[in-house]
């Protein structure tokens, strides 16, 4: 069971070089023109919290023990959750998130192989809440795409972090959980295929039908 809140949760996933933060921003303002009476928050994962920003930089940078890595995701998320997410949400705003938990799932569960049932109970750690409800996204918009053509994109832009210096197996890895997961919660999850041009990218964007807790 998915909590529910007066406001409205959207978190953006996909695999590194998938295109999602070049619409993301967009997207936001798209969001607030449809809804100018509604705030947006836009944030990201991990990170969003001064203390999450700190961890961001540590598991972008530093090797650590796959556990470690798992723990400090979701004590960033834990973070991010008590002073941002859910706050918003119960004052009725719009949060989108660049990664939420579902990148734990697809990156340290599929990519590097930690056990679901440990990313499960962190999960509920994490998300749990007092009725037995999880915290979850209203929608994930999933940008899909394969290795190999993300591969060639990430070439293009910038120096690469920790994880996107991982191979193409783990990325495959990565995405296969990923779709995994659409797939058993295919009412939560909206799957973009990102190997389109970013302009239809972009128009499948502007046509997804969001409907807010109160309308
Ligand atoms: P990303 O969201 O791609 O940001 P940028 O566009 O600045 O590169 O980078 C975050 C990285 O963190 C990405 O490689 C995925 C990884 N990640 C995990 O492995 N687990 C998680 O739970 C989250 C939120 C992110």
């Amino acid at each position: 069971m998915t909590a529910q809140f007066p406001g409205y949760f959207i978190s953006f996933e996909g695999i590194d070089g998938a295109g999602k933060s070049t619409h993301i921003e967009s997207f936001a303002q798209l969001i607030k023109d449809r809804h100018p009476d509604r705030e947006i928050v836009l944030t990201r994962e991990p990170g969003g919290t001064q203390l999450g920003e700190q961890l961001r930089g540590l598991l972008l940078d530093a090797p650590m023990n796959l556990e470690t890595e798992a723990l400090l995701m979701f004590a960033a998320r834990r973070e991010h959750i008590a002073q941002v997410i859910e706050p918003a949400l119960r004052s009725g705003k719009i949060v989108i998130s660049d990664r939420f938990t579902d990148a734990s799932f697809a990156y340290q569960g599929g990519g590097r192989g930690l056990s679901l049932d440990k990313l499960n109970d962190l999960e509920r750690w994490v998300q749990g809440r007092a009725d037995g409800s999880l915290l979850q996204p209203n929608l994930t918009i999933l940008f899909d795409l394969p290795g190999t053509v993300a591969e060639v994109r990430r070439s293009k832009v910038r120096a690469p972090d920790k994880f996107e210096q991982m191979d193409l197996t783990f990325f495959e890895k990565v995405r296969q959980e990923y779709l995994r997961r659409a797939k058993a919660d295919s009412k939560r999850f909206h799957l973009v295929d990102a190997t389109q041009t970013q302009e239809s990218i972009w128009s499948g964007l502007q046509k997804l039908d969001i409907k807010l807790v109160d309308e």
